[in-house]
C-alpha cells in the first residue's frame, strides 16, 4: 500500500514562504490539502519518510526548488482560451498591423504554460498576415515551470485538445502520428515562437517593445502589490497603442497603472506614451 503523507500546518507555513519567496504564487492555507497532495509524489519519488524530512531536503538540494515550484504551479490551459481574446486579435489587432504595414512584430505570452498559447497565437498570426515570411515576427512565450516548458518545446498533444482547434487550423497546423495518436504542432507555427525560462518577478533580460502581452490566468495567484507591479512592468515595456491580455476573471479596473480599459480584460497602452 503507497504510504500516505500529513502536511501540518508548521510545515505547510514554510513550504508556502518558499514558494512565495520564490514565484509571489501566494497559498493561502485553503491550499493546504493541495499543497499536500501535490508535493506527496516528490515525497514517494525522494523516498522521504515525512513533511519534515522533504523540507530538510530543500535546504540541502538547490534543484528540489525547481521541481517543487514545477509541482505546485497549477498549469492548466487550453487552445483558444478565451474565444474573445482571438475575436479582438483578428478583428482590430491583425487588421492595425496588415494597414500600418509593419514590418515587426512582438507579441508576448508572459505564463504560456505547455505551449497552447503562443501557439495558438502563432496560427492566428499565419492566418492574417499572408506575407509574414517577409517580415520579423516573434512571440516570446515565458514560464517559471521548467516542465511545462519542456512540453511546450516539443509542442505534442493528445487528440482532446487539439480537437478544440478549429478544423481547417488542425489540418494545417498540426499533424498526426499514426501510431501513437498524438498531433505535432508544425514547424511553421513553432518557428514564430521563443519559448524561455523567466519567473516574472526577476529582472527582465527583454527589452521589447512588445504590440500585445497577453499575461492570462497567472496573475490569480498573486497578491494585489505584486500584481499591480507586474501590470506597471507590462506597461513599460509596451510599445505606445500596445495592448495587455488579462483573464476574464482578472479585471484591472479602477486601479492606478496608466492602461486604458478597452473591453474586459483586454487593456491598451495610450498612443502618446513613449516607452
Ligand atoms: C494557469 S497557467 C495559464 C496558462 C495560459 N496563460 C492560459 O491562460 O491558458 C499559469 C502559468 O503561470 C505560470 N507562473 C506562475 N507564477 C509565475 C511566475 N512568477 N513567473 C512566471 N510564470 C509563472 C505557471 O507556471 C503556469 O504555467
Amino acid at each position: 500500500m503507497l504510504q500516505e503523507y500529513r502536511l501540518g500546518m508548521r510545515e505547510f507555513r514554510r513550504i508556502s514562504a518558499l514558494v512565495y519567496e520564490r514565484t509571489r504564487i501566494n497559498l493561502h492555507e485553503g491550499k493546504l490539502p493541495l499543497v499536500q497532495n501535490r508535493l506527496t509524489k516528490r515525497l514517494r519519488m525522494l523516498g522521504l519518510e515525512d513533511f519534515r524530512s522533504y523540507l530538510s531536503y530543500l535546504d540541502h538540494d538547490e534543484s528540489e526548488l525547481e521541481a517543487m515550484v514545477n509541482a505546485i504551479t497549477t498549469n492548466y490551459t487550453c487552445f483558444f482560451r478565451e474565444q474573445d481574446h482571438f475575436d479582438f486579435l483578428r478583428e482590430v489587432v491583425m487588421p492595425t498591423i496588415i494597414e500600418n504595414d509593419q514590418r515587426k512584430v512582438r507579441f508576448w505570452s508572459a505564463g504560456c504554460s505547455t505551449g497552447e498559447e503562443p501557439y495558438s497565437l502563432g496560427m492566428e498570426l499565419l492566418e492574417r498576415i499572408p506575407d509574414i515570411r517577409s517580415r520579423d515576427v516573434l512571440i516570446l512565450a515565458t514560464d517559471i515551470s521548467t516542465r511545462a516548458l519542456s512540453a511546450a518545446v516539443q509542442g505534442v498533444y493528445p487528440p482532446e485538445p487539439v480537437f478544440k482547434c478549429q478544423p481547417s487550423y488542425r489540418k494545417r497546423y498540426f499533424s498526426e502520428d499514426e501510431r501513437s495518436g498524438m498531433f505535432s504542432v508544425s514547424s511553421e507555427v513553432k518557428r514564430l515562437v521563443r519559448f524561455r525560462y523567466l519567473n516574472l518577478f526577476d529582472p527582465w533580460p527583454m527589452r521589447g517593445p512588445f504590440d500585445l502581452i497577453m499575461c492570462r490566468n497567472v496573475m490569480i495567484y498573486f497578491e494585489h502589490a505584486p500584481k499591480m507591479e507586474l501590470v506597471r512592468r507590462f506597461r513599460s515595456i509596451l510599445r505606445p497603442g500596445g495592448y495587455l491580455f488579462v483573464g476574464h476573471s482578472e479585471s484591472l479596473t479602477g486601479e492606478d497603472h496608466g492602461l486604458r480599459y478597452v473591453k474586459p480584460a483586454i487593456y491598451r497602452k495610450p498612443q502618446s506614451e513613449e516607452v
